[in-house]
């Protein structure tokens, strides 16, 4: 199964998907790309790095606009599902990816609009799209979750918090969850803790969901 992963930072994630590869955790799966929208992302490094290597692409969206005068956001987002369903995977992991993908993107790789290809073919694909999020559902979308999180249970206004890889939508860390995980936050524990635990825990879940979903794509005519 080819698994196409998108990143802007560290890559913990994309490690934790590396080292589950052709281990029973994640088995007949490979990365094919790993794509980030910044060229300084370390997770680059570690697919560069990966044994076999695993390709790498990045496309920032400022240098984008810069480079291509008239074109927006939207187009941005259309170019980056280009980029991603030339690879023809059966699944996309958003994993640390910090840019908002518009309907623009969701409609290429989930088949409600073609793609183009650049021969003039036009493709519909029907690709599952999953994210990470650090922090339960319906509580603390979007950015800084875990420092909200922490906050909030130092108020006393949460008990604890966790994380979830869901399938992606629209908005924005709404989609329906593929696995949730409650981590407590413990009592007079520095963020740095907590933070350290809870990314544990999200290596665990980013592959488990990975294979959930691989799981449940139907095998491809051979
Ligand atoms: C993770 O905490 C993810 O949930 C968040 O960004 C972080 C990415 O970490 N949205 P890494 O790049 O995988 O190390």
């Amino acid at each position: 199964r080819r698994i196409v992963v998108l990143i802007s930072g560290s890559g913990s994630n994309l490690q934790a998907l590396i080292d589950a590869l052709n281990t029973p955790a994640l088995p007949d799966a490979q990365i094919t790309l790993v794509f980030s929208n910044r060229k300084a992302a370390y997770g680059l490094t570690r697919a560069a790095q990966a044994v076999p290597a695993i390709p790498t692409a990045y496309l920032a969206l400022q240098p984008y606009l810069k480079a291509n005068p008239g074109k927006t956001r939207e187009d941005y987002d259309a170019e980056v599902a280009r980029i991603v369903v030339r690879e023809n995977p059966d699944l996309i992991v958003l994993a640390g990816w910090m840019h908002i993908l518009s309907e623009n993107f969701l409609e290429l790789v989930d088949g409600r609009k073609a793609v183009v290809e650049a021969d003039g073919k036009e493709t519909k694909y029907n690709i599952p799209v999953i994210n990470l999020h650090p922090a339960l559902p319906g509580a603390f979308d979007g950015a800084h979750a875990i420092e909200r999180a922490y906050e909030a249970f130092q108020k006393g206004e949460v008990a604890h918090s966790g994380c979830m890889v869901h399938r992606v939508v629209k908005d924005v860390d709404a989609g329906e969850p593929v696995i949730v995980r409650e981590v407590p936050i413990e009592k007079g524990e520095s963020i740095e803790v907590f933070e350290e635990r809870l990314h544990k825990v999200e290596h665990q879940i980013i592959v488990e969901a990975a294979k959930k979903i691989l799981d449940e794509v139907k095998p491809q005519d051979s």
